[in-house]
């Protein structure tokens, strides 16, 4: 296939969608690799075309609040209250599916991950589109999510037709999923919004994780994986380490502070900006360009847990963690 055109083109989108193609789409969180969710050929392709193991359920895209009652077979209040306060944007709500959503999209599991992406131009294709779509991040298995259209080029450039170019992602890390298929709302995976924020502003008391569940893609520990080995670093730490590592291997630093003058020249450096949320909208992007550029270890600084901080610190542990 030619490789992927990349363009701000909504309506291009549209018309490959509905002719069961796969196009990269953007969304506040990261891109996402996207079909029609209604279309089982389609969803299959995107499976194929990211190396994914089939039985990994992938998250329903949808347009409007209402289809909430559409794709779940049953809406309990809390998910209610979640959606009025948080749709569109980054929260994944876990539930009961209805029989209008096909196997594939849920991995043959009883439920369905709903999200409302409040990114403006998957809203205009969800609403001319007018189906839900199927879409896990539009990366290779395993691999860091993209959050420019240029990471969904190279990752996948060959195998797709087009690129919706929506700029760079405003959260720049995956959605919140919280689980209201059981007993207690469990959040499954930290995201922007918070437990705090769910309480606060939904009224809806959310359980960390118990690390039960279906084992998916996201909860493996590695899934979050540069190429680099990456070792995290408290703050005072990380110049003198750096100064030191750097005459081992090839060196990358993430950091938030002023780089010192004296560092050895040939250490990539990426400085990230002070909050968590800086930190979180360009850490993909980073590990990205260190990756490239051929950097054998990263030593990253962890952000305040505070926020989107306590996401971006459990995707820096993950790519931390040993792997096999
Ligand atoms: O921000 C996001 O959520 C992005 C954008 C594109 O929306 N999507 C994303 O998709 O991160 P993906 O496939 O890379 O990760 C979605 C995760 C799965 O790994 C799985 O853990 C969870 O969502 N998931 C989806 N459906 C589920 C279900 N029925 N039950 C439990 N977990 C589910
Ligand atoms: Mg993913």
């Amino acid at each position: 296939m030619t490789p992927a055109r990349i363009s701000g083109d909504s309506n291009r989108a549209v018309i490959l969608l509905a002719a069961g193609e796969v196009v990269g789409l953007p969304t506040e969180t990261v891109y996402g690799l996207a079909a029609d969710g209604l279309n089982e050929d389609a969803v299959r392709r995107v499976f194929a075309i990211k190396g994914r193991p089939t039985g990994h359920p992938v998250i329903l895209h949808v347009g409007s609040p209402a289809d909430l009652h559409r794709y779940a077979e049953r809406v309990p209040e809390a998910a209610e209250r979640l959606a009025r306060a948080f749709w569109p944007g980054p929260l994944t709500l876990v539930l009961k599916r209805s029989a209008l959503v096909p196997d594939v999209v849920t991995g043959g599991l009883d439920t369905v991950g709903l999200r409302m992406p409040a990114h403006p131009l998957a809203l205009h294709v969800l609403r001319r589109l007018g189906r839900p779509l199927a879409a896990p991040s539009a990366n290779r298995f395993g691999k860091v999510s993209p959050t420019r259209a240029e990471h969904v080029q190279a990752d996948l450039g060959g195998d797709i037709p087009f690129v919706l170019d929506g700029g760079p992602c405003e959260v720049g890390l995956e959605s919140t999923i919280v689980d209201l298929s059981g007993e207690r709302p469990r959040l499954r995976r930290p995201g922007k919004i918070t437990i705090e924020d769910m309480w606060r502003d939904a009224g809806v008391a959310v359980e960390a994780d118990d690390g039960v569940g279906p084992a998916v893609p996201g909860s493996l520990p590695t899934h979050y994986a540069p190429r680099a080995a990456v070792s995290l670093v408290a703050g005072p730490d990380l110049w003198p380490r750096a100064r030191q590592e750097a005459q081992r291997v090839k060196l990358g630093v993430i950091c938030q502070s002023e780089v010192p003058t004296d560092l050895p020249p040939s250490v990539l450096v990426e400085r990230l900006g002070q909050t968590g949320a800086d930190l979180a909208r360009d850490l993909y992007a980073a590990l990205r360009r260190l990756d490239d550029q051929g950097a054998e270890l990263v030593l990253s600084v962890l952000p305040e847990a505070v926020g989107v901080g306590i996401a971006a610190i459990d995707r820096l542990e993950r790519a931390a963690a040993p792997r096999d």
